[in-house]
């Protein structure tokens, strides 16, 4: 296996030495093909892909931004690709939002992302003070270190599949009203005999948001399998998400982002992920917003589930659409056909 490194060339004024060492180290003794510029992103399907960003301290690189333009304009470009990112920057702000919004971009044009892709270099490096820690050494050592390991997952992983997956669906809807839930009862229909499905529904009141328990006290209650809290989270979500072999999210747009539900879901993961990972398990999404904003709130699924929670992400992840009043979204010109596409993509990755 070799790794494509799409390395766009940072713009003048900015050197990006630091992640043109960290680069060196992390793919040395690898077969490496580099793509610099957009309009090399040619013939890159079915490639293990690294998208390494400098950014500089501004969060803007011209010709990254030239490469997010081809990547949203051919959804078929990197078809059949696995894929990680390293992005740099120089200042503390604005790598993991480039970071999230390239994810988006890479997973739209086809490529599949392995879990915790990102490794990311803010200008001091303090976001690697805990891992400098566990691993005795400097936090440039450390930031070698991920860049090396996260080069290893994308060169070498792939998505485990099962005879009859069982899927775990997630919602926080009105079965009568929403257009999310109608979509998703599209998809359905067309999953079952092949997969096990089971959906639960995360009302008002069902779920507390997690509350910031100090570290140890979350990983003393996630090693016993638990939380703080327990209640319905312990009792019925964790047990699905360890059964499920992947998650289907279900999420309207709410002022631009994840509903409170789904996100105090995703908050309270956090002890399980003490305890586990979930590089084993896929996620997809059905993403539903009135008007407009469905790209922020798929980023907003990538950058909690695949980038900080680790499951997988496959490509094309989640089914974007836009409808505000009930029964609209089943009314969608060509709404079946992506529908089809949608069930299809969750069958192809899931079952043998
Ligand atoms: C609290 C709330 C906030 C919303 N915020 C937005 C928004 O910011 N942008 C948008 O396009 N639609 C927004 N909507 C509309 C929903 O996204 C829309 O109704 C869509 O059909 C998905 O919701 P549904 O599955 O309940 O039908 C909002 C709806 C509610 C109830």
């Amino acid at each position: 296996m070799s790794i494509t490194l799409i390395h766009p060339a940072p713009d003048s004024g900015w050197a990006g030495q630091r992640l043109d060492g960290v680069l060196r180290q992390a793919l040395a003794g690898r077969e490496v093909h580099t793509v610099r510029t957009a309009q090399e992103l040619s013939g890159l399907e079915n490639r293990r892909i690294l998208l390494a960003l400098p950014l500089g301290d501004t969060g803007v690189s011209l010709e990254h931004m030239r490469m997010l333009a081809r990547l949203r304009k051919e959804p078929e470009l990197l078809s059949g690709c696995t894929g990680g990112l390293i992005v740099d920057g120089a200042g503390e702000l604005y790598t993991k939002s480039s970071a999230a919004e390239a994810a988006l971009a890479l997973n739209m044009a086809g490529c599949a992302l392995v879990g915790r892709p990102l490794v990311e270099g803010t200008g001091s490096l303090a976001n690697f003070a805990v891992q400098a820690k566990n691993l005795g050494g400097s936090l440039m050592e450390a930031y070698r270190h991920a860049a090396r390991e996260l080069a290893d997952q994308v060169e070498g992983f792939s998505f485990p599949r099962k005879a009859r997956p069982e899927i775990l669906v997630l919602h926080a809807s009105s079965h009568h009203t929403s257009n999310t839930m109608d979509l998703w009862a599209g998809a359905r229909e067309k999953l079952e005999g092949r997969c096990s499905i089971h959906e639960i529904g995360l009302r008002n009141g069902t779920l507390s948001d997690c509350s910031g328990c100090p570290y140890t006290m979350c990983l003393h209650f996630g090693e016993q399998g638990g939380c703080f809290y327990g209640g319905v989270m312990q009792d019925e979500v964790y047990p699905a998400v360890r059964a499920a072999d992947a998650l289907v999210l279900l999420c309207p747009n709410y002022n631009d982002a994840l509903s409170a539900n789904l996100t105090a879901f995703i908050n309270r993961l956090t002890a399980l992920f003490r305890q586990t990972r979930f590089y084993d398990k896929a996620v997809f999404s059905i993403v539903v917003s009135g008007y407009s904003g469905g790209d922020m709130v798929a980023r907003q699924a990538v950058a909690a589930m695949n980038m900080n929670k680790s499951f997988y992400l496959p490509p094309r992840f989640a089914l974007i659409e836009t409808a505000n009043s009930p029964g609209q979204a089943l009314a969608l010109p060509g709404i079946q056909a992506r529908l089809e596409g949608f069930a299809r993509n969750i069958l192809d990755t899931l079952c043998l």
